[in-house]
């Protein structure tokens, strides 16, 4: 009786890793998630933080027109990613529906108020930190394992796109919070962006050892152009100088650092987003894309719409899609939409050293 049960829960296992398994080849390729707030799709809502976008009137464009944990009024970054890559968008780690063929489609392990270091967002409490996001990663390819074996799922994994979004927040969330901070006491700027780019580097070569082969790496925006530092530290309507100064000085660095990479390995693995220019084209002439204002944020209150965070109380705009931006920090739906665009199709001086539809042509010739 003991071996029969046994056998029939063998041959209904077996069933179950066959069924999952002969789905891999069939499918987009999968698709990993790492980083803040401009890309969590939902991790904070199962944590103990403050940083969080589950209440109205986030979500007020997502199909459901509910909140999901994405900050935005509808899609963010890697949706509009996943849409390209003809997949559905990977569940966020912490979700209890991530689990069986949703493994499949790949994990966003982003949580808000992260940055590089592990002192960023510690005023948001509970939080997914960098280390513990690469964690999670490795118990994600353990559990997939379990599921179809290890082999099809390093094949999964090398053959995955990666989205990293993370740094904004090492500066608005620590370097600038409050004047002076811990760490600007101890680093003059030059110093501190030395300090992220080589803590950096140690995420991404952990990322690369753990089977990641085409990681797309974006730098920081515009910092001193969002509504909340226009709010805060603008009085004649133009961008703060000192985080544009700290993001001029940080994003250069990060390609550079890409490039270096990249020629020790001698493949193209990380691919630098320009998001900064990319940003800076909306700020420049935000008409030309059919947006009326890029300093004001859809929701919140204040100047700018910059104090605060987006609530049910906040001042909210009409039409989103006018808006570059959505909070006093993340952009609108559209907004990401058009940075996807970017990231799909643009030049080398957005995208390098390539942009996403030349990866996907060249990883699927066989
Ligand atoms: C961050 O914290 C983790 C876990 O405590 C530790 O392993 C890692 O070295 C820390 N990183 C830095 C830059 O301090
Ligand atoms: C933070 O959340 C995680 C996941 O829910 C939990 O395992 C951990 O114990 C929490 N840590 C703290 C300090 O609350
Ligand atoms: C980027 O994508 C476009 C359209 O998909 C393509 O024509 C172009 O050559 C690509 N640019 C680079 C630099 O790869």
């Amino acid at each position: 009786m003991a071996t029969k049960l046994f056998l029939v829960l063998i041959i209904c296992v077996n069933i179950v890793i066959i069924n999952v398994a002969s789905g891999v080849e069939a499918r987009p390729r999968a698709f990993f998630v790492f980083g803040d707030s401009l890309v969590d799709n939902g991790n904070n809502n199962y944590l103990l933080t403050t940083a969080r976008a589950d209440s109205p009137p986030y979500g007020i464009d997502f199909p459901t027109r509910t909140p999901t944990g994405r900050f935005s009024n509808g899609y963010n970054i890697p949706d509009f990613i996943s849409m390209r890559l003809g997949a559905e968008s990977p569940l966020p780690y912490l979700s209890p529906e991530f689990k069986g063929e949703k493994l499949l489609v790949g994990a966003n392990f982003a949580s808000a108020g992260v940055g590089i270091l592990n002192d960023t967002g510690v005023q948001f409490l509970n939080i997914t930190r960098m280390y513990r996001q690469l964690e999670y990663f490795e118990e994600y390819q353990r559990r997939l394992s379990g599921l179809i074996g290890i082999s099809k799922t390093k094949r999964l994994v090398r053959h995955a796109l990666i989205l990293i979004t993370v740094g904004g927040n090492d500066f608005v969330n620590n370097y600038y919070l409050v004047s002076p901070s811990a760490r600007s006491r101890q680093y003059p700027l030059p110093q501190y962006v030395r300090l992220l780019i080589f803590e950096y580097r140690k995420i991404l070569q952990k990322l690369y050892e753990m089977g990641g082969r085409r990681v797309i790496v974006t730098g920081t925006g515009p910092l001193g152009c969002a509504p909340a530092e226009m709010a805060m530290r603008s009085s004649d309507g133009k961008c703060s100088r000192d985080l544009q100064r700290a993001a001029s000085l940080y994003n250069p660095r990060l390609r550079r650092m890409l490039t270096l990479l990249n020629n020790r390995i001698r493949n193209h693995v990380f691919i630098a987003a320009n998001t900064a220019l990319m940003h800076h084209d909306f700020i420049n002439d935000p008409t030309s894309f059919g947006f009326t204002t890029s300093k004001v944020a859809c929701c919140g209150q204040g100047p700018y719409n910059g104090i605060g965070v987006c609530s049910p109380s906040s001042n909210l705009c009409n039409d989103r899609s006018l808006f570059v931006y959505w909070d006093p920090f993340h952009p609108t739906e559209r907004a990401n939409r058009m940075i996807v665009e970017k990231i799909f199709s643009g030049s080398t001086i957005y995208m390098n050293p390539m942009n996403l539809s030349t990866i996907l042509a060249l990883d699927d010739t066989p």
